[in-house]
C-alpha cells in the first residue's frame, strides 16, 4: 500500500523558492492504479520523484508523508534509501534511452541490478532473472536482447526494457512518468497493455503520470488532478471523467480531441498556469476559472470529500450554501 499525506515539496534555486508540491494525499491499492494529470509545471514529475525517494538534491519535502507498507520514505537515510530504490519503488522514465547506461548491453545492465537488488552473486543466476523480467514484459526474442546495446533497439523495445529493469527488483510501487509520450500511438496502447498487466499480475501499486486525460481511463481507477502543485480533484477515473467537479477538471477534460468535435474545435484553457514563485492569493485557480467568485480571491479551498471524491474548490465548501 502506497499512501502520500499532505505532501509538500519545494526547489530552491538561485532565483527563489519554487513550491512545486503543495499538500497532495492520496492511497494506492496493490494491484490498482493511480493517474496524475495536470498542464506542465503543474508537478507532477515532483510527485513521482518524491514517492520514488529521488528528488534532486535542490529538492526538499518539508511536509508530509510517503509510506510505502507503513515505512516513510522521506525519512530515510541516503543508505536506506538505496536500499529501498528498485525493491520497494521503481520509476520509468519518459526517455528510456536516458536511463540506460550506452556502453554496457542490456544483459549486463539487468544482470547489475539482478546482482545488487536480488544479492545472485552467480552470473548464470543474475542472467536467468534478467531473461525472466524480459519475459514478463512481452519481450520477444530475449537473449538476443541481453547482448544488444541500447542504441540497437528501437524506442517501444527500449521502454519495455526499462519496464522489465524498473520491476526486476520486485518492487511494490511503480511510478511511470508519461512513459508512452515518445512512442507512436500503437506502441503506446501496448505499453499501456504491458503496465496494466503487470500491476494486475504483480500486485503493484502503479502510479500513473501523463498529460493526456485520455490515456488516464485506459490504465488507473482513480485520477488525481494536479494544478500548479495542488491537488484541485481526486477520485474513481469514470466519475472523474464523465462528471468532474472542479472547473480546472472540466476545463482539461474540454481539451480532450474528440471526433464529434471535428478539427478546429479544440478548447484550450484560456491563460497560463500561474508562476510557481508568485502564487495568487486565495484559491490558485481564480484566475482562470470561469466560475470565479469573490471570495475565491482571498480564501484557499480546502479538500472537502464529495460524491466519492476530493475535491478542493469554494464551489464545493459550504459558503455557497454547495451550489455549483
Ligand atoms: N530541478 C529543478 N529545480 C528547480 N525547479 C524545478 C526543478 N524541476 C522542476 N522544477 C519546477 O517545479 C515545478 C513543477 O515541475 P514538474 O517537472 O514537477 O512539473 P510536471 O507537471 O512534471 O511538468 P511536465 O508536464 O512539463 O513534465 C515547475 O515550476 C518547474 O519549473
Ligand atoms: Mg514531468
Amino acid at each position: 500500500m502506497l499512501e502520500v499525506r499532505g505532501l509538500h515539496v519545494s526547489y530552491y534555486t538561485l532565483g527563489g523558492v519554487i513550491r512545486a508540491v503543495r499538500g497532495v494525499s492520496f492511497r494506492v491499492s496493490p494491484g490498482k492504479g493511480l493517474c496524475i494529470v495536470g498542464e506542465s509545471g503543474s508537478g507532477k514529475t515532483t510527485l513521482g520523484l518524491a514517492i520514488a525517494g529521488a528528488l534532486p538534491p535542490n529538492a526538499r519535502a518539508s511536509r508530509g508523508s510517503v509510506r510505502i507498507d507503513g515505512a516513510n520514505i522521506l525519512e530515510l537515510g541516503p543508505e536506506d534509501l538505496e536500499r529501498v530504490r528498485g525493491s520497494l519503488v521503481s520509476m520509468v522514465f519518459q526517455d528510456p534511452a536516458a536511463s540506460f547506461n550506452p556502453l554496457f548491453t542490456i544483459g549486463q545492465t539487468l544482470g547489475d541490478i539482478a546482482r545488487h537488488k536480488l544479492g545472485l552473486a552467480e552470473r548464470s543466476e543474475a542472467r536467468e532473472a534478467a531473461l525472466a523480467a524480459l519475459r514478463r514484459v512481452g519481450m520477444p526474442d530475449p537473449e538476443r536482447v541481453l547482448d544488444a546495446y541500447p542504441h540497437e533497439l528501437s524506442g517501444g523495445m527500449l521502454q519495455r526494457v526499462a519496464i522489465a529493469a524498473a520491476i526486476l527488483p520486485r518492487p511494490k510501487v511503480l511510478v511511470a512518468d508519461e512513459p508512452t509520450t515518445m512512442l507512436d500511438v500503437t506502441l503506446q496502447y501496448q505499453i499501456l497493455k504491458l503496465l496494466n498487466r503487470l500491476k494486475e499480475t504483480l500486485g503493484l501499486a502503479l502510479v500513473f503520470i501523463t498529460h493526456n486525460l485520455g490515456i488516464a481511463a485506459e490504465v488507473c481507477e482513480d485520477i488525481l488532478v494536479l494544478y500548479a502543485g495542488h491537488m484541485v480533484e481526486l477520485g474513481p477515473t469514470d466519475k472523474v471523467l464523465e462528471e468532474p467537479l472542479h472547473p480546472y477538471t472540466q476545463a482539461l477534460i474540454e481539451c480532450i480531441p474528440r471526433i464529434d468535435r471535428g478539427p478546429g474545435r479544440l478548447k484550450p484553457i484560456p491563460g497560463s498556469m500561474p508562476d510557481p514563485r508568485r502564487l495568487p492569493g486565495g484559491c490558485v485557480f481564480h484566475p482562470r476559472c470561469p466560475h470565479v467568485m469573490d471570495i475565491c480571491r482571498e480564501r484557499d479551498p480546502r479538500p472537502v470529500a464529495l460524491d466519492k471524491r476530493v475535491v478542493s474548490c469554494l464551489l464545493y465548501n459550504g459558503e455557497k450554501g454547495g451550489a455549483r
